[in-house]
């Protein structure tokens, strides 16, 4: 008995080994395109060795190609069959692929990523897909026991490019890994929230099972819907399953797969968006702050932020005298000459009511008195920016009414410009921007602004020409057409800093200082954007060259870790630099669809994850320029940016930003002090279990006594003071404005 168990427990041991193969790491490696390199015959003997865990750059490979082959060999042992649930299929794990791959085996495509160019439909990029294919054990083209070659082309379209990741094994997986989920959120015929659930089966085999799908809402722990179904799919079929579920608050979707056969299960959640921020009423509310910062005789570009249906009548009675107010869209125009402040009455009036607001035009030295809010074209487009695209935010944006909730920025980033400066030295664009003029002209009629983007090197990052040596004649081209925001980007001046002597703070500051210089010549206000990563404590030399804000990091993507470690780590220590004028900035936000190419797909954040960024970013007193394509943005999304209790944290005139006060394991308390005296407070949740906090406990390291109120600024709902404890999704925030 005792005999048979041990020899139970080596056969496991063996089948064990055998399924856990060691990765391989190193392959045969050539730069081009020549599919006669998936042959299995093919020599590769006089090709060098590289690694498949690293993009090719990193191995010291410059590809201007962009074609890049990888041959490797493996052994594929019988005997991994012997300890599975199943027989039917074997899977190769392969190497990431960027930005797109084909693997064969012995000579037969088995999968691939992204497109190449000369597919059908053209290039595509998927170089974060997770390369795994099934191939059934009847293939012709697996070599049982003996030699097998994995031959990988690749192409790379912009750095890095190549391999990367991992090595090649292979395994006999689960039948019940072959099966793919995806959540896709839509509205039955009435309107109602459904959230489709697709299964597909991607193994060369059958599967059954039955799947049960359950709705809970995890606040109250109480199940909301469950149903069971049984299923047959074969290879490559779907099947669509529809739920309701409650888009008001936070849902739950559980799903677990049981296999008919082995009883294996397969288990997912999913949280389908869901909106926080009640419906605008219909009669008007002022949703900007009311101060605006000019210097004297520059043009004055305002428009006021207005919810509430139109049409509306946007006026003033005792306007100053060098101000204009159209009064459709409630666009200020005009210019004051002398220092000062100037205070006036607007009114906004529509069928349902009316709103009235004491607005000040500060004319003085200090623009940007709040953070800037607009959009950015660099999250969604990336290089492929063009002028339609950005006219096409920029409409969708009066449209969808964000220009009523203070959004009014519209920033071109990389890749507007020409490859040669004209003869006479000025800077041109390229065949995507056919009229600078005409757009910023478009803007400011109406009522928005106009931003731009260049290096102080030779070129930007995206390669594209830099002022370098042409600072004073770009200023004066931004300015014939009406630039109102430059965002100045380090990227190629690292060329020339390279053969600076001492790089001493001074010889940093250096070429921000020169442009700074150009752009203040000038008459127009230019906000003035610093992007260079957080390099010599930029936030302690920043206001000094008078910018109006400064990146504190490098580049966001839209991930959690990406958002926590800028939003929750870096943010800590610039706390003191930021307030009205000149602003930390912790870069765009990531929410809606974003995709840095031509290729947009929705931000890959959770919706509570979203919550903390909005949350996280207003608190911030950061800039707000929206990072994805307006012209498709979800309800979700424009409820999200839409807040207006929440965006008025971001626009307070007090213009501290929040400390983090509180660090106690998964929670972080960020406080942040208004103008009216109260406090907004944001109780975030950084770990990976939904909690219930009770604030409370909290208050003696807050100096908080009792709270005299509390409201919760997403719902825009009075909340009861003495019930401090409150319900925090995993990755999720509690948003309060308190006073105590
Ligand atoms: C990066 C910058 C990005 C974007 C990009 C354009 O250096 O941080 O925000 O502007 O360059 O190429």
């Amino acid at each position: 008995m005792k005999k048979y168990f041990l020899l139970a427990l080596l056969g496991m041991a063996l089948a064990l080994n055998v399924s856990a193969q060691k990765p391989i790491e190193n392959a045969k490696f050539h730069i081009g395109d020549n599919m006669e390199w998936a042959n299995p015959q093919f020599d590769d003997s006089s090709w060098q060795t590289i690694s498949m865990t690293e993009n090719w750059d990193n191995q010291g490979i410059e590809n201007n190609e962009n074609y890049g082959w990888y041959r490797a060999h493996i052994t594929i042992p019988k005997a991994l069959l012997n300890a599975a649930d199943q027989k039917e299929s074997i899977v190769f794990d392969l190497p990431k692929a960027d930005d797109a791959g084909e693997a064969y085996l012995n000579g037969k495509l088995i999968g691939k990523n992204g497109q190449m160019p000369t597919d059908k439909g053209g290039y595509r990029s998927n170089w974060n897909a997770v390369c795994s294919y099934a191939v059934s054990v009847d293939d012709k083209a697996i070599n049982w026991d003996g030699d097998n070659v994995i031959a990988y082309r690749v192409y790379n379209n912009g750095e890095p490019g190549g391999l990367f990741d991992r090595g090649i094994s292979v395994r006999v997986p689960n039948r019940t890994d072959g099966l793919e989920f995806a959540f896709t959120e839509t509205t039955d015929k009435k309107g109602n929230p459904l959230c489709n659930i697709s299964l597909v089966n991607t193994y060369p085999l059958t599967q059954q099972g039955t799947l049960t799908v359950s709705v809970s809402d995890p606040e109250t722990e109480t199940a909301l819907s469950n149903a069971t179904k049984k299923m047959s799919l074969a290879k490559g079929k779907s099947a669509v399953i529809p739920v309701k579920y409650d888009r008001t608050k936070m849902n739950s979707i559980e799903v677990t797969y049981t296999d008919a056969k082995s009883g294996l299960k397969v288990a997912k959640s999913y949280i389908p968006k869901y909106i926080l921020t009640p419906d605008a009423p219909d009669s008007p509310l002022f949703n900007n702050a009311p101060v605006y910062g000019v210097r004297p005789g520059s043009p004055v570009i305002f428009r006021f932020a207005v919810s509430g249906k139109r049409p509306m009548k946007i006026t003033s009675d005792n306007l100053p005298a060098g101000l204009t107010l159209e009064a459709e869209n409630g666009v200020l125009t005009g210019a004051l000459a002398k220092r000062g402040d100037y205070t006036f009455t607007v009114t906004a009036e529509n069928a349902f009511g009316k709103d009235t607001q004491e607005f000040t035009v500060k004319v003085g030295d200090v623009i940007a008195l709040t953070p800037p809010m607009g959009w950015n074209s660099w999250n969604c487009w990336g290089l492929s920016v063009s002028q339609d695209r950005v006219m096409s935010s920029a409409q969708a944006l009066i449209d969808k009414g964000l220009a009523d909730y203070g959004y009014s920025y519209i920033n071109v980033d990389d890749a507007w410009e020409a490859p040669e400066r004209n003869a006479d030295g000025t800077i041109a664009t390229n065949e995507k921007f056919p009229d600078m003029k005409g757009l910023g002209d478009w803007l400011h009629s109406n009522g928005l602004k106009f931003g731009i983007y260049s290096s102080p090197g030779d070129l930007t990052c995206g390669g594209y020409l830099g002022s370098i040596d042409h600072e004073r004649q770009d200023a004066e081209v931004y300015n014939s057409w009406g630039v109102d925001y430059l965002k100045y980007d380090w990227c190629g001046y690292s060329r020339k800093f390279a053969h600076e002597k001492s790089k001493t703070v001074a010889a940093y500051v250096r070429p921000y200082l020169l442009m700074q210089q150009c752009l203040r010549d000038q008459p127009r206000d230019i906000f003035y954007s610093l992007c260079q990563y957080g390099m010599a404590d930029v936030w302690e030399w920043g206001r000094f060259v008078d910018a109006n804000s400064w990146r504190t990091t490098g580049d966001i993507t839209d991930t959690w870790n990406s958002m926590y470690s800028i939003g929750f780590v870096q943010q800590v220590k610039v706390q003191p630099y930021g307030g009205p004028g000149h602003w930390n900035d912790p870069d765009m936000l990531i929410v809606g669809k974003v995709g840095w190419s031509s290729n947009l797909r929705d931000s890959r954040l959770t919706p509570d994850e979203q919550y903390t960024h909005i949350s996280l970013w207003t608190l911030l007193a950061s800039n707000m320029l929206i990072g994805c394509d307006i012209s498709q943005m979800d309800e979700f999304t424009l409820r999200l940016l839409c807040n207006r209790e929440v965006n008025s944290v971001n626009q307070d005139v007090l213009g501290v930003q929040a400390s983090r006060d509180v660090k106690d394991g998964a929670i972080q308390i960020w406080r942040r002090p208004l103008a009216d005296g109260s406090y907004a407070v944001g109780i975030f949740n950084t770990g990976t279990e939904n909690l219930k906090v009770d604030f409370s406990t909290y208050f003696k390291e807050l100096g908080i006594k009792s709270l005299k109120s509390a409201r919760d600024l997403w719902r825009q709902q009075d909340l009861d003071p003495s019930e401090t404890t409150y319900f925090i999704p995993t990755h999720g925030v509690k948003y309060l404005k308190v006073t105590y």
